[in-house]
């Protein structure tokens, strides 16, 4: 189905895209469609009232891959405001306006608890997440996001918000606010630009806890002796036929990792 549509729409240079971003991993978007099927699955499975997916939801943000992505989540019959998306740098290689075309469309069901405007608030109870699109327009050749200061001081008054006084307070966000690579070069075409905002509200605020992607790996870093922590998961992209979801609990206020499971 996306396949077809997809040649339509893009041709040749479609295909040199996808291929291009994918780094030697096959695309396929029935068999990445099925791994997200029983990655939804499995969290359904494992009692998980909220579902975070840290971007990177497409290949290059192609309208009819967010159309196929929006439909596997309906047909796993995700409840409306149980699912919280960010778009990754993926999400952001067709166009500047991509998710929030795809968040008036496609995914509109999913769009109140999806990264928007900097600052907003899902309140799930003992949690109030704050998903923020660190992504920007760019080349298939440049893999970075940005954290704005504007996106810092939106995330900072939130923080001092009594009302969000005995909750977990999670941002949620495609790119991790820390150096993944060595050489700068690297981290300069890879890396989170602005990310000493975060690292600064993190050092101020030990109760923020951030929920990461983009690394495709378990991440589990304390930034300051206390409660301020950051995660990151798998991508169900890397697993086999039984993909990992990470799993949290709640306690006193913070994020706490519950391990993997996969079904
Ligand atoms: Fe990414």
């Amino acid at each position: 189905m996306l396949d077809a549509q997809c040649r339509r729409r893009g041709g040749a240079r479609y295909r040199f895209a996808t291929k291009a971003v994918s780094l030697g991993r096959p695309v396929d978007p029935q068999a990445r469609a099925k791994k997200l099927t029983r990655a939804l699955r499995a969290a359904k499975a494992s009692g998980a009232d909220h579902v975070v997916i840290t971007g990177d939801l497409t290949e290059v943000g192609d309208r009819a891959e967010f159309e196929h992505f929006a439909d596997v989540l309906e047909d796993a019959k995700m409840p409306e405001g149980s699912v919280s998306l960010v778009p990754g740098n993926h999400d952001a290689y067709t166009s500047g306006s991509a998710w929030r075309r795809a968040l008036e469309g496609p995914l509109h069901r999913f769009a109140a608890a999806s990264a928007a405007e900097p600052g907003k608030i899902v309140d799930r109870g003992p949690v109030a997440f704050l998903p923020i699109d660190t992504t920007c327009f760019q080349s298939i050749l440049s893999s970075g996001g940005l954290f704005t200061p504007e996106a810092a001081r939106a995330v900072t008054s939130r923080i001092d918000d009594p009302a969000l006084r005995d909750k977990a307070i999670v941002v949620v966000m495609h790119h991790p606010p820390f150096d993944q690579h060595r050489n700068p070069i690297a981290q300069w075409i890879d890396g989170l630009r602005g990310c000493a905002h975060v690292l600064d509200i993190l050092a101020k605020h030990p109760r923020v806890q951030i929920l990461h992607g983009h690394m495709h790996r378990v991440v589990d870093r304390i930034v300051k002796l206390g409660k301020a922590r950051i995660f990151g998961a798998p991508a169900i992209v890397d697993d086999g036929d039984a993909p990992r979801v990470r799993l949290y609990d709640v306690r006193d206020g913070a994020l706490e990792s519950a391990g993997l499971f996969a079904m």
